[in-house]
């Protein structure tokens, strides 16, 4: 078993974030919400130390998450981070104050102290600080460690109990030796080793399932994407012939991409690739559906029952393998929200189709780690640095009808688009960037005579998340040369125009 660190979340943005900058140490981390473990859960689970996240409370209202002092007498060392650094003070019997003129936002001097958890951080050096309340008395046994012009106790120590608490963000890039901070942490602090490394996952992972699935047979509803793709490497060194991966093409896909799928899964490690050509039937289905929910919805049903009826030819399997990755387990644990549009996820499948067991071999992956996973693997790296696609695929991106020729149009333009947005540098590229065919028609001329043809838009938006987006400022060139190519390639079309809105308000795709 791995070494871990347990990420105790009190409610903060930061827990995945703090999360992934443990494991960029080579630490596995976990998150749990502060109700879903006890101090006993947590000695026996053997973590090597415990950070408590920020949260956006202060700790005398009581409506604030609090957490049972037991746990800092379990002899694991603890970090608190901001709220946590604050509830680590008021656990342990130290007080919190509250001042307007000791709130911090932002970039903030910071001055601190020898200790373990500064070991090569200058005496002086910038923290990100976001907060109003401070500690200010520390509890019996620690010393301050760190301050700033305007907090008292920006850091706190107990050196003999190994607890320490910093008021600011060590997780965020502002925190000039933020890296260092949690470093020290796992390393001087918690005597971590650094066992978690891609290699000995892949290592891991493929002994474990050649030994748990020996014998069985394993499906996988291949999208293409990222994860069902690294699923389908993983897998198929582990249990090779035993794994089945059927590949929907719906007709949806951009330009060449079945055939790309089907070129780098074939005969990857002996394993067995369907690719279910449903095109006819999905446009079939889809002819004069202009509403996008019913757009999304048909696709979906259909997408599973074309699914059913391929397994149902395969004889006995015994396991569905799904690309669940480590967000996914986490967001779902917390409050749902208002329904946008329903998210297909195309390899989402129901758990009714009478498989006796599910595997999920990335459950515990961030996406970067499943990216470097991938890469590991030999995946080429177009597919493992590829865009999201949506589920329902280019369907979301035909405003009104879908039929095939404007499905071709906008297959050719999408192409274009994407060619031209990938000569610039790979780091000023946008987190997403496509061509939609929309439904209106417009008058224009070519050579000497009128048309009235299609137009095409551009959309590239900038996020991290995808939650909100920013809609990329690309260079004025690359979006000339995409529209000149597009309207002289593409008779039909002859107006293209660039989204320039934000998300919120509108959303990435279109529909
Ligand atoms: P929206 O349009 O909701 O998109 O702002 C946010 C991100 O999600 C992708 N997207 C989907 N992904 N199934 C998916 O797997 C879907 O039905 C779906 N709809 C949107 C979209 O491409 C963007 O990356």
């Amino acid at each position: 078993m791995n070494e871990k660190i347990l990420v105790l979340d009190f409610g903060g943005q930061y827990d995945q974030l703090i999360a992934r900058r443990v494991r960029e140490q080579q630490v596995y981390a976990e998150i749990e919400s502060y109700d879903h473990i006890t101090p006993q859960q947590i000695a026996q689970a053997g973590y090597k130390g415990i950070i408590f996240t920020g949260g956006p409370n202060s700790v005398y209202d009581p409506a604030s998450p609090h957490y049972d002092p037991a746990v800092l007498s379990l002899g694991i060392p603890i970090l608190g981070i901001c709220y946590g650094h604050q509830l680590l003070a008021y656990m342990a019997g130290g007080r919190i104050d509250s001042a307007e003129s000791s709130s911090e936002y932002g970039k903030t001097q910071l001055y601190v102290e020898n200790s373990p958890l500064f070991r090569d951080v200058d005496a002086q050096s910038v923290c990100w600080m976001s907060h109003r309340d401070y500690v200010s008395q520390v509890p019996e046994g620690f010393t301050v460690t760190g301050h700033t012009d305007h907090c008292p106790c920006a850091a706190m120590a107990d050196e003999d109990r190994k607890l320490y608490g910093v008021q600011f963000h060590p997780e965020v890039t502002h925190t000039q030796f933020g890296t260092q901070i949690i470093r020290n942490f796992l390393y001087q602090v918690c005597g971590c080793t650094g066992d978690w490394t891609m290699d000995d996952f892949i290592q891991r992972s493929v002994e474990h399932y050649r030994r748990e699935l020996a014998g069985k047979r394993v499906l996988l509803a291949l999208s293409g994407g990222v994860d069902s793709s690294v699923v389908a490497a993983l897998l198929s060194q582990a249990i090779g012939q035993s794994l089945t991966c059927v590949f929907v093409d719906h007709g949806l896909l951009r330009k060449d991409e079945g055939d790309f799928v089907e070129r780098t899964f074939s005969g990857m490690y002996g394993m067995e690739f369907i690719r279910v050509n449903a095109q006819d039937l999905f446009l079939e289905r889809l002819a004069g559906v202009t509403e996008p929910e019913a757009k999304r919805k048909i696709i979906g049903e259909l997408f599973i029952r074309v699914f059913e009826a391929e397994a149902g030819k395969l004889g006995k399997i015994h396991a569905l393998a799904q690309g669940t990755i480590y967000p996914d387990v986490v967001e779902s644990g917390k409050g749902g929200s208002a329904t946008i549009k329903s998210h297909h996820n195309v390899g989402g499948l129901p758990q009714t189709m009478g498989f006796d067991q599910l595997v999920e071999p990335l459950r515990d992956l961030f996406k970067d780690e499943v990216r470097a996973v991938g890469l590991k693997l030999g995946l080429p790296r177009e597919l493992v640095y590829r865009q999201p696609f949506p589920g329902p695929g280019l369907a979301v991106r035909v405003v009104g009808q879908i039929t095939k020729e404007k499905l071709d149009m906008l297959r050719e333009a999408d192409a274009i688009f994407r060619e031209e947005v990938d000569r610039c540098p790979e780091e000023e590229r946008p987190s997403q960037y496509f061509a939609v065919i929309t439904d209106l028609r417009s008058v224009g001329v070519k050579g000497d005579e009128r048309t009235y043809g299609y137009t095409v838009a551009l959309r590239a938006v900038t996020t991290d998340d995808f939650m909100t987006a920013e809609w990329t400022r690309l260079p004025y060139e690359a979006i000339d040369r995409a529209s000149r190519r597009i309207t002289n390639a593409i008779g039909p079309i002859t107006r293209v125009v660039y989204d320039v809105t934000a998300k919120p308000p509108a959303t990435v795709e279109w529909e």
